[in-house]
């Protein structure tokens, strides 16, 4: 099995797992017990891990919270800020976001938007079967490009006086394009709005620790990065204070500065902060490779005439690959079913498996949904992967 989902998620790494162990293992003090040696290691653990994410970031690790994954990362920033700042803040309930998010950040704004109560009843009310609920939030989805990447202009509209916050993906998860996020950050400034950037792709594939990126919350994953699943981090700049305006996502013991209460998950904590280590140390290296792995791939792909780049804007981020196959008889679901014993590709993000990809119909290719596929290459795929996978593709589609 040649593994090409990565951007869905990534192996652990060797040394990840290595340094997890201990942790499931004899260190298994509670991080928020005392004077014993293994809630003083297990606490020691779970800082020198907040350092090394911070690292990756270019970021204090104070600014650092844990969280379950960037789902959880994203449910916190934009509910607890649009709630601080409604309550506690400057009044303002307006969010702006893309039409082409991840659903982590889409599903909160339709929900601050009363337009959903679940994930689930998302897809219904597109047929407008749910009523409308006022939750006193209001949220604007501004279009994108044929790339996917954020229409500026139509941004510079939607961020209004209103506006407490806008919510934007660096790195599209399925056209991988990148979006401009200096322009973004300026016009949040000009409006005083805050800004959260979902950087989970971004992370390990472009130099986000040299990037200084001028936002207020950033949203983050450890298995996107070779680490392990169920953890990631929120980025909360703190004000000049040291406390970040947000509500608590979870409320109960002091964890987390407060913010995010129960027991940490400190082996998993400790794989994130491995994981970002290796992210860091070996940056040039593994970005490197996958940019020669995505060039070399996608010279291989001009061999076969009916497959093209769903988004050939020379801003896109090696790694991710949308291809879009133009033939009639063509259906990506049942062909990476029947391509599954050798690859694993997927039609696009993992967690809109099942439905029509909202991220291509935002582009304008609504037409074409079900001849996508996405390529997504890793630190660890190698030439001759490539070479297995555009024979499968000659041969099968
Ligand atoms: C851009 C983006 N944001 C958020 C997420 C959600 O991450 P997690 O699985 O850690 O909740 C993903 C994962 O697919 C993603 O690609």
């Amino acid at each position: 099995m040649i593994y090409f989902d990565n951007s869905a998620t990534s192996p652990v790494d060797p040394e990840v797992l290595e340094a997890m162990l201990p942790y499931l293992k004899e260190e298994y003090g509670n991080p928020s017990g005392k004077y014993y040696s293994q809630a003083v290691h297990a606490r020691q653990a779970v800082e020198d891990a907040r350092e090394k994410v911070a690292a990756l970031l270019g970021k204090h690790p104070e600014e650092i919270v844990f969280t379950a994954g960037a789902t959880e990362s994203t449910n916190f920033i934009i509910k607890g800020f649009l709630d601080y700042q409604r309550y506690y803040g400057n009044g303002k309930t307006r969010v702006v976001t893309s039409k082409a998010e991840h659903k982590a950040t889409l599903n909160v704004c339709r929900f601050l938007n009363g337009e959903i109560y679940s994930n689930q009843d998302a897809t219904m009310s597109f047929f407008g079967e749910n009523p409308r609920v006022d939750r006193g939030y209001q949220a604007a989805f501004v279009d994108v490009h044929e790339d996917g990447s954020l229409d500026l202009e139509e941004f510079q509209k939607a961020v209004d006086d209103s506006t407490a916050l806008a919510s934007v993906i660096f790195v599209n998860n399925e056209s991988g394009a990148i979006n401009h996020i200096q322009e973004i950050s300026r016009i949040c400034r000009e409006k005083g709005a805050a800004l959260h950037l979902d950087i989970t792709q971004a992370l390990g594939k472009l130099p986000v620790h040299k990037m200084d990126l001028d936002c207020d919350f950033m949203s983050l994953s450890a298995h996107k990065i070779y680490g392990p699943k169920g953890v990631g981090a929120a980025y909360l700049k703190e004000d000049d204070y040291g406390i970040p305006p947000i509500s608590a996502l979870l409320h109960g013991g002091e964890q987390e500065n407060g913010l995010r209460a129960g027991t940490l998950c400190v082996h998993n904590i400790v794989g994130f902060g491995k994981a970002a280590q290796i992210a860091l140390r070996d940056f040039e290296e593994n970005s490197r490779r996958i940019q020669e792995a995505d060039e070399y791939f996608v010279g291989r792909i001009r061999e076969i005439p009916e497959i093209s780049l769903t988004n050939p804007s020379p801003r896109r981020c090696p790694g991710i690959i949308s291809l879009r196959v133009d033939k009639k008889d063509f259906h990506n679901e049942r062909f990476i079913k029947s391509v599954s014993q050798e690859i694993a590709i997927s039609t696009g993000s993992a967690c809109s498996a099942g439905e029509p990809s909202h991220v291509i119909q935002a582009m304008g290719l609504g037409e074409y949904v079900n001849k996508i596929l996405r390529i997504s290459i890793g630190k660890n795929t190698t030439k001759e992967n490539i070479d297995e996978l555009v024979r499968i593709l000659k041969e099968n589609i």
